[in-house]
């Protein structure tokens, strides 16, 4: 294990991504984790993030002197540099210069374990105002850049390492081999944490957690639930029901396409129920028009109807656990354990209220056996289970569905136009082999009607929108570019077969300041 310890650094995801790519397994804890349970965790190395803050500033998040004492390997990144040198004696200063971007990177220790097999001269990827003008006593630099006079520096005996730069972005070329240094020379990480492993282990590991209990599974059809169903499948068989509510606001034939993977007919051994509830879906939604509102309508029927089911089946015969496809990126993003920002709240894991849980006398703890795994991890888990690939690489989908990719009020007319829609322009775009996995690729359908002619006739009908974004981590994203002739057989082909659209338009927009979805 190595720890990631967070400052507050808006990368902190991504070092773990990069240490997890070494074949390290580590995890992402807060500055706020006492010293004895890091001790407790007996991590073989400790990576401290960058972070907003000023080390000067009394409120910055800072961690006491003992840890540089532990004898565990220690890389401090941006922030995480400036703490380790403030802290063991050296000197924070504003920098004469701020540094932003691509930074040339010369380095000045060759025999540096971190910088081995790194060119003496290289590129860098910096975002600093304050540096490091001073190391403390007993540290050697290993590298500048030209307003950098310290931009690495070490402490071998110690192995204490720090860096300015930030060697997890794409932008510091160099960056994953001075990370896999510092994990496998000075950490003696093995890296051999893989996912053939993490499933046997997991396998092994529920079905001894399990025994004979049954499992309640809430069954989505997008990926992390997917995974989650198999993982169990396969430990406990039968013992496992998943239910899947269709509310009618799937993508075109998805719910079949989820029954057809799952249901009797399906390939794997697992009780599997699909509750339709499309109509009472779009009853409450009626004439409701806000986007939150829709969101929260869509959500709380989901407890209900889940809720009812899971109610109906623990009076049938009892339930032990609730399972639920959690994975890394939600536990970090709701701040669950961690100390952490709140950054989003729609994250949707398909689970049912705390008092719920312990009304229908399940375990407290849910069984989330995706939660320590990254998006790109559980798909290989998914590849690594057999599941089909179109499953295991589909488009992330929000949780309330079409419902908010119908702008403004949802009717079934205006979801079959988008379901129509999207399924058109997905069509083409594979046809067009243009790679989806990048990014988004989706219809929406916009509230705006407007003056068309078809044949002789007038047409006052809707517009659908076409969006597609390039993304890595949905945080900020760029449209992609789609070309014209690939738009235009889109536009032609809706137009043409799906009723009620007499107008095509392509969202530009990137995020900030739009968001990928419309609403
Ligand atoms: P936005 O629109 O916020 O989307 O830029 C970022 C990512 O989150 C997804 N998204 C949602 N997922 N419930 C979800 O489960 C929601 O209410 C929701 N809203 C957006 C969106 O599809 C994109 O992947």
């Amino acid at each position: 294990l190595v720890v990631v310890l967070d400052f507050g650094g808006q990368y902190k995801q991504l070092i773990a991504r990069r240490v997890r790519e070494c074949q390290v397994y580590c995890e992402i804890h807060s500055y706020k984790t006492p010293i004895d349970e890091l001790k407790a965790m007996a991590p073989k190395g400790i990576i401290l993030t960058g972070g907003p803050n000023s080390v000067f500033e009394a409120t910055s998040p800072t961690y006491q002197k003992e840890l540089y004492e532990l004898g565990i390997p220690i890389l401090g990144i941006c922030y995480g540099s400036q703490l380790m040198a403030h802290t063991l004696g050296g000197e924070v200063k504003k920098a004469p210069v701020s540094e932003y971007g691509h930074t040339k990177l010369t380095i000045d220790g060759p025999d540096s374990l971190i910088m081995k097999d790194v060119a003496a001269d290289t590129v860098c990827w910096m975002s600093h105002t304050d540096y490091i003008a001073k190391a403390p006593e007993g540290f050697a630099v290993t590298a500048h850049t030209p307003n950098c006079p310290i931009a690495a520096m070490e402490n071998p005996d110690k192995k204490l390492y720090a860096v300015q730069f930030h060697p997890e972005v794409v932008h510091t070329p160099e960056g994953k081999k001075m990370l896999q240094n510092f994990l496998t020379k000075v950490c003696g990480c093995a890296g051999t944490w893989q996912m053939n492993t993490f499933v046997k282990d997991t396998v092994a590991a529920l079905k001894e957690k399990i025994g004979d209990d049954r499992v309640l599974l809430g069954l989505s059809g997008g990926v992390d639930s997917t995974v989650t169903a198999v993982l169990l499948s396969k430990a406990i068989g039968k013992q496992l029901t998943c239910v899947f509510v269709d509310h009618g606001l799937m993508r075109k034939d998805e719910g079949d396409e989820v029954e057809a993977v799952f249901g009797p007919k399906g390939d794997f051994d697992l009780n599997f129920i699909r509750v339709n509830a499309g109509e009472t879906y779009f009853k409450k939604l009626k004439g409701v028009t806000d986007p939150e509102q829709k969101r929260k309508i869509i959500g709380a029927l989901f407890v209900e109807i889940f809720g009812a089911e899971a109610k109906k089946l623990t009076d049938e015969g009892g339930f032990k656990y609730m399972a639920q496809g959690t994975i890394y990126p939600d536990v970090v993003e709701s701040g669950a354990g961690n100390g952490g920002a709140v950054i989003k709240s729609h994250h949707n894991v398909g689970g049912l209220p705390q008092e719920m849980v312990v009304e229908l006398g399940f375990d407290q703890t849910p069984i989330e056996p995706l939660r320590d795994l990254f998006k790109d991890e559980v798909r290989k888990v998914g590849l690594e289970l057999g599941i089909p690939r179109n499953l295991v690489f589909r488009q992330p989908f929000p949780g309330p569905g079409l419902g908010i990719r119908v702008v403004g009020e949802v009717t079934p007319e205006k979801v079959k136009i988008t379901q129509e829609a999207d399924a058109i322009y997905r069509e083409e775009l594979e046809k067009a082999g243009i790679d989806m996995g990048k990014g988004q690729f989706f219809a929406a359908l916009s509230n705006l009607r407007s003056v068309g002619v078809m044949g002789d006739d007038r047409t006052y009908d809707y517009a659908v929108v076409l969006r597609g974004v390039i993304t890595s981590d949905f945080m900020t994203a760029e449209a992609a570019e789609i070309p014209w002739s690939v738009l235009q057989t889109c536009m032609n082909r809706i137009i043409n077969e799906v009723k009620g659209v007499n107008r095509v338009m392509y969202d530009l927009t990137s995020k900030p300041p739009g968001t990928i979805e419309l609403e």
